[in-house]
């Protein structure tokens, strides 16, 4: 028996079931597929995101750094932890109950919103007259006729050939999320996002790091300037970063795994570590959904091709999230999910891919939103900097964490905003005034007279805006 909706949404990641929430908003029968289980084999709505990344790593991000603050800067404020210890089964505990939490909240939505739920995998069976017919498989077979379907699949860790994931000493993020016991020698390869936040949790927790990267330069995408503060932080914390390593051999033992490399000096090296977590990015997933079947058209890269609107080649199919290009990130998946429920609704839901804000949840933590100084560089844009340090802000001091900055770029004839880059305490949430102001185009000025409370790191981001005119208040 086939199930009518005007909406079908395949993934209930970021993506997908906020496209689901807000069609339904729109007035939309909708139903959101999504297959992932728990660990009693029960619906585990929220995607990678909810799963098994950005809230799972966040909850041990959070525990970890409490860890460190109570081993090394407690201290300071004149509070004595004696017989300190970790107990990383209640850790892991804690950081699986936040994630039921999130899925469960996922599952109170999506009831609340009256969107059909079912749990299993969808799959494009044929285009009729009727809409698309999509199958899903799960515990019960069901069969659904959709007007129009949105694809939100998501993606996965990609593999280094030959280093199959066993999440036992070859880990993606889902192993990274789940050892039972602190590895002594841990290795990564990969110092990008994942390597770098993962790599964070670890040393906290008491690992020896070593994080092997390809590229000769640290964190490329991000401002220079903030990407050599936060090489200097890191490895001042301990974390061995090396970059323009080649990879070779990985050797899987019985309890150890050894990676030999070429390191950026041309010499052939070998290390054995007890658990290596492969971190060199993801790849989209569209295994299962039987895309050819439909002729739904990839890129060359794999991913769903689609237009600027998330349109694929075929009439009333949407893709969003990670399964398209663009970045990799939750907000921009649930940014993108809004946009096309709201064009199934003739409406014209927009994404602006100038104002997503990046930010990585490292100890300094790094964000970010619009130009780096280098591509304003290599873009020919005539442009004023200006930064203010979190050593001369009366509230980092207060905090006790003074690392970084703030970074603004500014046109340099009109004064338009034209990037903020944050190395320092809070960036994830001084990134988002930041956010806002280019939004609305704002200038420096714009920021640099707006009030700001004291003592607040807020004042910080006034004081850069300020740095920008070279009138700065405080420094
Ligand atoms: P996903 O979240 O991957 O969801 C896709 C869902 O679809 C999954 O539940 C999958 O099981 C399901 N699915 C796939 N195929 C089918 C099918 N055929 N039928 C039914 N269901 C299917 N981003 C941030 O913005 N901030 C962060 O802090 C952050 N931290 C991260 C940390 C880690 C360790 C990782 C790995 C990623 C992190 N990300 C972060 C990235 C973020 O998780 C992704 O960008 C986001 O989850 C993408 O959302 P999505 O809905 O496109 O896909
Ligand atoms: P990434 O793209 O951030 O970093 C991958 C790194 O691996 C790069 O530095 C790359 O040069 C390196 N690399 C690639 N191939 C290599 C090889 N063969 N040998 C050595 N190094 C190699 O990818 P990552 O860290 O896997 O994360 C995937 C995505 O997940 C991120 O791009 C991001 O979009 C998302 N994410 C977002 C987070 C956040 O917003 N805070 C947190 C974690 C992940």
């Amino acid at each position: 028996m086939s199930k009518n909706f005007d909406v079908v949404v395949i993934g209930g990641g970021p993506g997908g079931y906020v496209a689901a929430i807000r069609a339904a908003q729109l007035g939309f029968s909708v139903a959101c597929i999504d297959e992932w289980k728990n660990e009693a084999g029960g619906p585990a709505p929220g995607g990678t995101c909810t799963n098994v990344g950005c809230i799972p790593s966040k909850a041990l991000l959070q525990s970890s750094e409490h860890y460190e603050h109570a081993g090394h800067a407690f201290a300071e404020h004149g509070i004595e932890v004696k017989g300190l210890s970790l107990n990383l089964g209640q850790m892991l505990a804690r950081k699986n109950t936040v994630v039921k939490q999130n899925n469960d909240g996922i599952l109170y939505l999506l009831k609340k919103n009256k969107i059909s739920f079912f749990h299993g995998r969808g799959a494009f069976a044929k285009a009729s007259a009727e809409g698309y017919e999509i199958k899903v498989t799960g515990k019960a077979e069901e069969s659904l006729i959709a007007k129009h379907v949105i694809v939100a699949t998501g993606s996965n860790a990609r593999a280094l050939p030959g280093a199959a994931f066993d999440e036992q000493l070859i880990l993606s993020n889902t192993g990274a999320l789940a050892l039972t016991e602190v590895p002594k020698k841990l290795g990564v390869i990969g110092a990008g996002v994942i390597g770098l936040e993962m790599g964070s949790v670890w040393r906290r927790l008491g690992s020896d790091v070593t994080i092997l990267e390809g590229l000769p330069t640290f964190l490329g995408a991000v401002d220079e300037q903030v990407a050599k503060e936060a090489f200097k932080q890191m490895t001042k914390q301990g974390l061995k970063i090396e970059l323009g390593v080649k990879i070779g051999d990985i050797k899987p033992g019985k309890k150890d795994v050894s990676v030999a490399y070429v390191d950026s000096k041309g010499a052939a090296q070998t290390v054995v570590f007890d658990k290596l977590i492969i971190s060199i990015g993801r790849t989209p997933n569209t295994t299962g959904l039987n895309a050819e079947g439909v002729g739904l058209k990839l890129d060359e890269r794999g991913f769903i091709a689609v237009d600027d609107n998330c349109k694929t080649n075929l009439p009333n199919v949407w893709a969003v999230g990670d399964v398209v290009r663009g970045p990799m990130l939750a907000h921009k998946a649930e940014e993108e999910g809004v946009a096309v429920a709201e064009r199934i609704a003739g409406q014209h839901g927009h994404v602006n891919f100038n104002t997503v804000p990046w930010v990585i949840y490292t100890s300094p933590e790094i964000a970010w939103v619009g130009r780096t100084e280098q591509q304003l560089k290599a873009d020919g844009v005539e442009y004023k900097a200006g930064s203010f340090p979190f050593l001369a802000n009366g509230r980092a001091r207060a905090l006790g964490d003074t690392t970084g900055f703030v970074k603004f770029l500014a046109d340099a004839k009109t004064d338009e905003i034209l990037g903020v880059h944050i190395i320092g305490p809070m960036a994830s949430e001084l990134i988002s005034e930041a956010v806002v102001a280019m939004e609305f185009r704002a200038s420096a000025e714009d920021i640099a007279r707006i009030c700001h409370a004291h003592p607040s790191l807020s004042e910080a981001t006034k004081e850069a805006a300020l740095a920008v005119d070279k009138r700065a208040l405080n420094f």
